[in-house]
């Protein structure tokens, strides 16, 4: 029987706010990973600046290739895998300018990953990975969608948010309440010392047909309360309240989707990815609520990370291509992409 070579694929993410590098073998799992967070750079300015964020992925970027091949011991990797898009295009530029140079110098295959498709296959670098299909709730900062996932590159966007990603109103919310950037972790640990009953917060789109979100009017109802409490010199004393309501109508929302897609989808297995997937509450609910196998990226792989581009990279390896094309791109509509080997261009 024909055993194909083992790979080498060196994962490169620079889509927004951290540097991630990695390296991964089709034989051996992961072997190497290291992170750069910028965000004490941009804590300052509540919220990523794209020019700062592109500086120090030039600043970052090398060394941290450098670390993982040292740690890895791999001089040369068989595949280079980058994210090509959706994120801030000068950032993106960083890392596929790199990993094109670096395929070049090397004379080594390049492979543009979908940053979204990264996040949806990071629980595939667990001891126990969700076997196809499945139903994925990609949750971030900049996305809120719920997709059937037949296969690999088999995708259908079932639901999406129609106004702001989910991790966008947790750091709306959490700027409102005075907590720093990003919000979302800092939320979720106010909320554990408030009352989630306190404030009857919408769960929009619920009883809406389809699996579609919307987070806006779930927003106004906050700022209202918040400018209410603050008129009334009370909005120090409650902040964990509004901080848990909010919280608690979030995950509702995002849990009672889910449920109605997998139901109507009859999906007895859900894969809960993206920044917010490192939620404790949408963890908790979602295996109280969900009668069926719920699968997760380790904590540290729910943010953006190297690791989820390189395990996509080696998936997709049919994809890679010889000649250099430096692919950078703010959209790009995950329902596009295809099975690896017939790659579509981005619509
Ligand atoms: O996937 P990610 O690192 O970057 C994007 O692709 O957007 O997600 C970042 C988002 C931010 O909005 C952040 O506030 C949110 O994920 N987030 C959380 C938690 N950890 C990160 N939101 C709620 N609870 C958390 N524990
Ligand atoms: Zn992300």
């Amino acid at each position: 029987m024909y055993h194909p070579p083992p790979m080498i694929v060196l994962g490169i993410e620079t889509s927004c706010d951290e540097t991630g590098v990695a390296v991964y073998s089709t034989e051996k799992g992961l072997i190497a990973d290291a992170l750069h967070s910028q965000v004490d750079l941009h804590a300052m300015y509540g919220g990523v600046v794209p020019e700062i964020a592109s500086r120090d992925h030039v600043r970052c970027l090398l060394p941290l290739i450098k670390q993982v091949l040292r740690e890895s011991g791999v001089t040369r990797p068989d595949v280079i895998a980058y994210t090509a898009g959706p994120g801030l295009v000068g950032a993106l530029m960083v890392g596929s300018g790199m990993a094109n140079g670096l395929g070049l110098a090397w004379d080594c295959p390049v492979l543009a990953v979908h940053h979204m498709e990264g996040h949806l296959l990071a629980p595939m670098l667990e001891d126990e990975p969700p076997p196809f299909p499945f139903l994925a709730l990609l949750v971030s900062g900049g996305h809120t969608m719920l997709i059937a996932v037949r296969g690999l590159g088999d995708y259908e966007l079932l639901g999406t948010t129609l106004d702001d990603a989910v991790g966008e109103a947790f750091d709306k919310t959490a700027k409102l309440i005075g907590l720093g950037y990003p919000g979302g972790p800092a939320l979720a640990a106010l909320a554990e010392d408030g009352d989630e009953q306190a404030f009857a917060f919408p769960r929009p789109m619920l009883t809406r047909e389809g699996f579609d979100f919307s987070f806006s009017g779930l927003k106004t109802s906050v700022m209202l309360e918040v400018r209410r409490l603050d008129e009334s010199g009370d909005l120090q004393a409650r902040r964990a309240d509004v901080a848990a309501s909010f919280q608690r109508a979030a995950v509702d929302t995002l849990v009672g989707r889910t449920l109605q897609a997998a139901a109507s989808g009859q999906f007895d297995r859900v894969v809960v990815a993206g920044g917010v997937g490192a939620n404790k509450l949408l963890r908790q609910e979602m295996a109280a609520r969900f009668d069926g196998d719920v699968f997760y990226p380790r904590m540290a792989f729910c943010t953006d990370n190297g690791a989820m581009i390189a395990v996509a990279g080696a998936l997709r390896l049919a994809d890679a291509k010889t000649a250099a094309e430096i692919r950078a791109q703010a959209r790009w509509a995950l329902d596009t992409l295809t099975k690896p080997g017939a790659t579509a261009l981005p619509a």
